[in-house]
């Protein structure tokens, strides 16, 4: 099972576009069998997939914080076929303290996807939080694949940055840490900066840096009705866009799982 995560700890990037859509292309256009994996307490990758998760019980909480709980028993199907959510809400707003105690509170998630029967699934996608943040350090050591969805507004390269400093923490603490497979601009407007600022993101990642993703009012209405860009408007230029970022984060080959 391939561990794709979306992440940047800075907010509204697209990482839960990117990664309820990616997972959405897989399932259908690759017909694999998908898990998105919520790790946010504001709960959009379920309500993007047209899952009300406000107050819904038991969520991907009760997966990380007790052990009665799996991943296949709290994993639920959504409206596209071969794609299932492991939801979360504002449940896990308590989770760090809850297992502040525990050894492996920041190895729950990676533990609880190593329990995961072989052949349930072929990739989990996991949407992280916009945080510095226990949630995303589990996030970081449960992955094995990184989608760094960068904004392209005068902060970004900080953001960008800093997800690679984390990186190489993780990397020095541990001996591993998840690589950064594809890095995708985004919020792309023609402007003078955005050049600039792409510029500079295709000579630190000449060799994986997708095409940047535009403004596209279909993408943001798409969420707002619970489905996703391919159901909803499966023609306009955001749905070309957002395959195209599926396909590339796919059709690279996965690294080694540690
Ligand atoms: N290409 C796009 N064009 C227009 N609107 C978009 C586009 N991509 C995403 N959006 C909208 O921008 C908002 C933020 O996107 P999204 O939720 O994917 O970001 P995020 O990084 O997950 O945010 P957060 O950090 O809060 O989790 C959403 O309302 C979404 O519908
Ligand atoms: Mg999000």
């Amino acid at each position: 099972m391939r561990r794709i995560a979306f992440v940047n700890e800075k907010g509204g990037t697209c990482k839960t576009t990117l990664c309820v859509n990616t997972a959405a292309w897989i399932a259908t256009q690759r017909g694999m069998r998908v898990l998105v994996a919520d790790l946010d307490t504001q709960g959009h990758a379920g309500k993007a997939l047209g899952v009300d998760v406000r107050g819904i019980f038991p969520t991907i909480r009760d997966v990380l914080v007790g052990e009665s709980l799996s991943v296949r028993d709290v994993a639920r199907p959504t409206a596209v076929p071969g794609l299932d959510l492991l939801p979360a809400n504002k449940d896990l707003a308590g989770f760090p303290v809850e297992v502040a105690a525990f050894h492996d509170r920041a190895d729950r998630l990676r533990r609880r996807l190593d329990d995961v029967p072989e052949g349930t699934w072929d990739a989990v996608l996991v949407d992280a939080p916009p945080s510095v943040s226990l949630v995303t350090e589990n996030v970081l050591r449960a992955a094995t694949e990184v989608v760094l969805p960068v904004g392209l507004t005068y902060l970004a390269l900080d953001g960008c940055a800093e997800i690679l400093a984390s990186l190489e923490v993780l990397r020095r603490e541990t001996g591993r840490a998840p690589e950064v497979t594809l890095v995708v601009p985004t919020l792309y407007r023609k402007t003078q900066l955005a050049g600039e600022i792409l510029e500079k993101l295709r000579a630190r990642f000449p060799d994986r840096l997708a095409a940047p993703l535009g403004f596209s009012v279909k993408i943001d209405e798409a969420q707002s009705h619970g489905r996703t860009i391919f159901e909803y408007a499966p023609r306009c230029s955001g749905a070309l866009a957002l395959a195209e970022i599926a396909r590339a984060v796919w059709d690279r080959p996965a690294p080694a799982l540690l």
